[in-house]
């Protein structure tokens, strides 16, 4: 089997973290905060480290302002609908997955507030411009991704959050970083990100049901709308959410075992350094066999270094659903076709609503099984 899927979430993951799981659950399986017993305590102590390594690993100096979450889907909705007031504007672009699109559309649609959506450009990205034109003074969020699931290219989000900080201090980023997360590197503080929501479980190579919210420190959390309440296992005699973060916007238990398996996955990147660079190469190896056959359309820059490892495509007279299935039935090659939650990006392109075929090789990738892939395709094309 060889599973291009890695932009859906990654697999295989190293076994360093089905081991970090397995061990923290016989050794400190208790709810963290909420007693004072060994095993809370245990518990306790892992999900600190677990904020410490996350804040350290995106530059947030505060790590009592990295919220754990359910996965990137939960924190971007955590930071649209906390931030977004009656009467405010929003700025995302087509560029974004339905996680950024859907949340902002029902507050438009209910009148909540008024959004925008730049354009791509021919590479594959937003551009600064567009989006630093479309701010008015009613502006109070502007949410884009820092690299499409579609097309894989990385945008410029250090050089926007720089321009906005210096031209509108009065708007807040947010960075869907949910296809950057582990692979490129970014630091927050340096660059100015007010928010930054990822997944635990694609480039961090932890498991599902894993994400976070990092807030930077100029962002008062009575900025912000609580996400949900609920106990926070500090001071329980006051009816209302603690205002402190992470608490604020924390409430129940968190999933402990998909933190110890996240804070696993950082750690394996700190020590054998991201995929980026393997992926890339991987991603260059295809683009050199596929770019100058005819048959093929590869949608967004054709320069690996533009990108991070995912690649989309359509081949002439094939259906992308119908090669899916055959890539997987007849080759045992498992991809993502269709529309990926991300419509506007394939109206932009052409490709609504059949969509593209994506290829996102992981870690464990090897140029090998691209070939195989690349035969497939070939094959198919015929
Ligand atoms: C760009 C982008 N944003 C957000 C998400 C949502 O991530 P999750 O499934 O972890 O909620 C995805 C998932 O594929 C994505 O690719």
């Amino acid at each position: 089997m060889i599973y291009f899927d890695n932009a859906a979430t990654s697999y295989p993951k190293p076994p360093e973290v089905f081991a970090a799981m397995t061990k923290f659950m016989q050794e400190a399986g208790g709810n963290p905060g909420r007693s004072g017993h060994r095993m809370a305590t245990g518990a306790e102590a892992m999900v600190v480290e677990a904020r410490n390594a996350v804040s350290k690993f995106f530059g947030l100096k505060d790590p009592s302002r990295c919220v754990f979450t359910l996965n990137c889907t939960d924190a971007l909705n955590m930071a649209i609908k906390g931030v977004l007031k009656p009467g405010d504007h929003a700025i995302s672009s087509v560029l974004e997955h339905n996680s950024v699109n859907r949340p902002l559309q029902k507050l438009a649609d209910d009148k909540v507030i008024t959004l925008t959506r730049v354009e791509l450009n021919a590479k594959g990205a937003w551009n600064v411009q567009d989006v630093l034109d479309a701010v008015t003074p009613k502006t109070r969020l502007v949410a884009l991704t820092h690299c499409s699931n579609v097309l894989g290219v990385v945008c410029p989000v250090e050089e926007l959050a720089f321009k906005l900080r210096e031209k509108h201090p009065h708007v807040r980023l947010l960075v869907d970083a949910a296809q950057t997360a582990g692979y490129v590197p970014l630091d927050m503080d340096l660059a100015g990100i007010d928010f930054l929501a990822f997944p635990g479980h694609k480039g961090l190579l932890g498991p599902t049901g894993t994400g976070a919210l990092l807030i930077h420190p100029r962002i008062p959390s009575a900025e912000l709308r609580a996400w949900r309440e609920g106990g926070t296992g500090g001071d329980s005699s006051s009816p209302h959410q603690p205002l402190e973060l992470p608490h604020f916007l924390e409430g129940g238990t968190p999933n402990t075992m998909g933190i110890a398996g996240m804070l696993a996955g950082i750690r394996y990147i700190q020590k054998k350094g991201s995929g980026l660079g393997h992926e890339r190469l991987i991603i260059h190896r295809m683009l050199e066999k596929l770019s100058e056959d005819k048959r093929f359309t590869i949608y967004g820059s054709r320069i690996a270094g533009d990108k991070v490892g995912l690649l989309s495509l359509t081949i002439k007279d094939r259906d992308t659903a119908e090669t899916a299935s055959i890539l997987d039935q007849a080759f045992e090659v498992c991809v993502r076709p269709g529309l990926h939650c991300a419509p506007y990006t394939h109206k932009a392109l052409g490709t609504f609503p059949t969509g593209t075929i994506r290829l996102s090789p992981g870690f464990m990738s090897t140029d090998e099984e691209a070939d195989r892939v690349v035969e497939a395709l070939k094959e198919i094309a015929s």
